[in-house]
């Protein structure tokens, strides 16, 4: 079944955590309780993550303290309706403006750029699979494509990196 805490369905638990296991310093800006990376946040204060900021704040924190992550995990909500779903849990106002995921994304994308090391893995989760695509450079390593059944969305999991100068010469 699909669940609000991503990582709970096991074959995405294993997908995050083999990449986990190869990474030195990780970022997960919409971490909800789930503290397996370096740095976490989640905007609702009642969730067990590190901090607790809008995620592109969070970003602009860590790049501001030097951090370059080598992992970055970008689960954020997926429709407009889960987000003002997160942002009522939260206890924030929420309107047109907030709800609208595109602009959600494209500003958690921009600030994370900033934070990745050049041989950075980005884990991108959702209804879609363009991560952060070729505007940053990057190019698909991996796509699970999870099942829930009935009338359930998959959850589409995709792994990016930057290609090596070698690997783009070819
Ligand atoms: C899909 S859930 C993450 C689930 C988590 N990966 C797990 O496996 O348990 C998305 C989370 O993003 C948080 N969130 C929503 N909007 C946010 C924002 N602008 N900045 C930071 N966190 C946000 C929500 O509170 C929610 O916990």
């Amino acid at each position: 079944m699909p669940s609000a805490d991503t990582f709970d369905v096991h074959p995405i638990a294993c997908f995050v955590q083999k990449y986990l296991a190869k990474a030195t310093l990780s970022i997960d800006p919409f971490a909800r309780n789930k503290r397996w990376a370096t740095h976490t946040n989640d905007l609702n204060p009642e969730t067990r993550a590190e901090h607790h900021m809008d995620a592109e704040e969070f970003l602009w924190m860590l790049r501001d303290q030097g951090v370059r992550a080598d992992l970055a995990i970008l689960d954020p909500p997926y429709s407009p309706r889960q987000i003002a779903e997160c942002y009522k849990a939260a206890g924030r106002s929420v309107g047109m403006k907030e709800t609208q995921n595109a602009a959600l994304y494209s500003r958690v994308k921009h600030a994370l750029a900033q934070v990745l090391a050049p041989d950075a893995v980005v884990l991108s989760f959702g209804w879609n699979s363009a991560g952060l695509g070729k505007k940053y450079g990057m190019e698909i390593i991996e796509l699970l494509t999870v099942c829930h059944g009935g009338a359930h969305n998959d959850t589409i999991c995709i792994a990016e990196k930057q290609p090596t100068q070698q690997q783009r010469l070819l």
